[in-house]
């Protein structure tokens, strides 16, 4: 089965073909952070009109790339939440309108049901059931995973999300959106230990995160003394390694709490070179494994969704004709 993968939740417009027999054939990203850089932020309006520029030549570049056509098709996945609504509604209706030209099934995919299976794009492949650690900029969440369609949240976090802490700090900072990846390149020159930051919740006995806090200490540094260079990296480092803390002795606690050797980290702050070092580190101590997806497919990308379409149609799954969006969606409501 034949399958075009569409995302365009937030500010990147993914395009991937995915086979169920042959994997991965071709895929495609365009990335709006330059335009949105002069904001600060996503602007979603504008995120949305440009998905509708980038979509459709994004998809013949695929299949150009895949040495296939339109009618090879067996079936379209879009992202249908959660994200902005405008930007969804433009791989939502494309992904309609093509399978109604096509007459092959449609079907809308929850956008982190996508990072979660994700590393089953990788070799080596982790099998089921696994633990994940979800970080990405809108979530940081910890779910054990039994199957397709079985997550059960086991810990959230209650304000931040882990991407969003690391971006808001790194606005703070004077660096540019967006901040994870500038932020953990100023981090580098930091010398360890010469701030210090508070690790949020890290004892609190429950699987839940809060990474607020964080950004309003890191505030509090950065006005008490005039800013030097060294200083500023001084406290990227101790942020990172706050943060790096923290999720790290979540997840393990998540791997104690649920008794399963196999974590498996997803979403674009799993790109992130110290928690990935960290995690190497400690879940080996462990006799644990720990799993990512390559780094292109650590953020938002089209092949984590065509890859969870191609899963789902194989079971018969598809959208009805009329549809619509989900800006705001719960994961564990998801069921095979
Ligand atoms: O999963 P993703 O692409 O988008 C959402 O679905 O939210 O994650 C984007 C987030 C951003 O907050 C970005 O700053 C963060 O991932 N990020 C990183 C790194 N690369 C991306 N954070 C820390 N270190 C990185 N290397
Ligand atoms: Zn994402």
């Amino acid at each position: 089965m034949l399958v075009l993968g569409i995302e365009t939740s937030c500010d990147e417009t993914g395009l991937a073909l995915y086979d169920s027999s042959q994997g991965l054939l071709a895929h495609a990203l365009h990335s709006q952070a330059e335009m949105h850089q002069a904001y600060g932020g996503v602007v979603p309006e504008l995120a949305s009109r440009d998905h509708i520029r980038r979509v459709v030549p994004l998809t013949e570049h695929v299949l150009a790339q895949a040495v296939r056509t339109l009618s090879d098709l067996d079936g379209i996945a879009y992202t249908k939440g959660p994200g902005l609504a405008g930007a969804l509604l433009v791989g939502a209706s494309v992904a309609h309108a093509l399978a109604f030209a096509l007459k092959v099934p449609a079907l809308g995919i929850h956008h982190l049901e996508g990072h979660l299976l994700s590393p089953l794009l990788a070799e080596p492949k982790p099998a089921f059931p696994f633990a994940a650690l979800l970080v990405s900029g809108g979530h940081t969440q910890l779910y054990a995973v039994g199957g397709l369609g079985d997550y059960v949240l086991l810990g959230d976090t209650l304000d931040d999300a882990a991407g969003e802490a690391f971006d808001k700090t790194a606005k703070l900072l004077g660096l540019p959106y967006p901040g994870g990846p500038a932020l953990a390149e100023l981090a580098q020159r930091g010398r360890a230990g010469a701030v210090n930051l508070p690790r949020p919740m890290k004892d609190s006995g429950d699987l839940n995160l809060s990474f607020s806090g964080l950004k309003t200490a890191v505030l509090t540094l950065w006005r008490r003394e005039p800013a030097s260079e060294q200083r500023r990296a001084d406290i990227a480092c101790e942020f990172e390694t706050a943060i790096v803390d923290v999720l790290v002795a979540k997840s393990l606690a998540a791997l104690d709490e649920t008794g399963l050797t196999r974590l498996v980290v997803a979403g674009g702050v799993g790109a992130n070179r110290r928690l990935r070092e960290r995690l190497a580190h400690e879940t080996e101590r462990r006799g644990a494994k720990v799993f990512y997806p390559d780094l292109q497919f650590c953020t938002d990308n089209g092949a984590m969704i065509a890859l969870v379409g191609a899963l789902r149609m194989e079971q018969g799954k598809q959208s009805d004709l009329a549809f619509t969006v989900r800006p705001r969606w719960d994961l564990s409501s998801v069921v095979r």
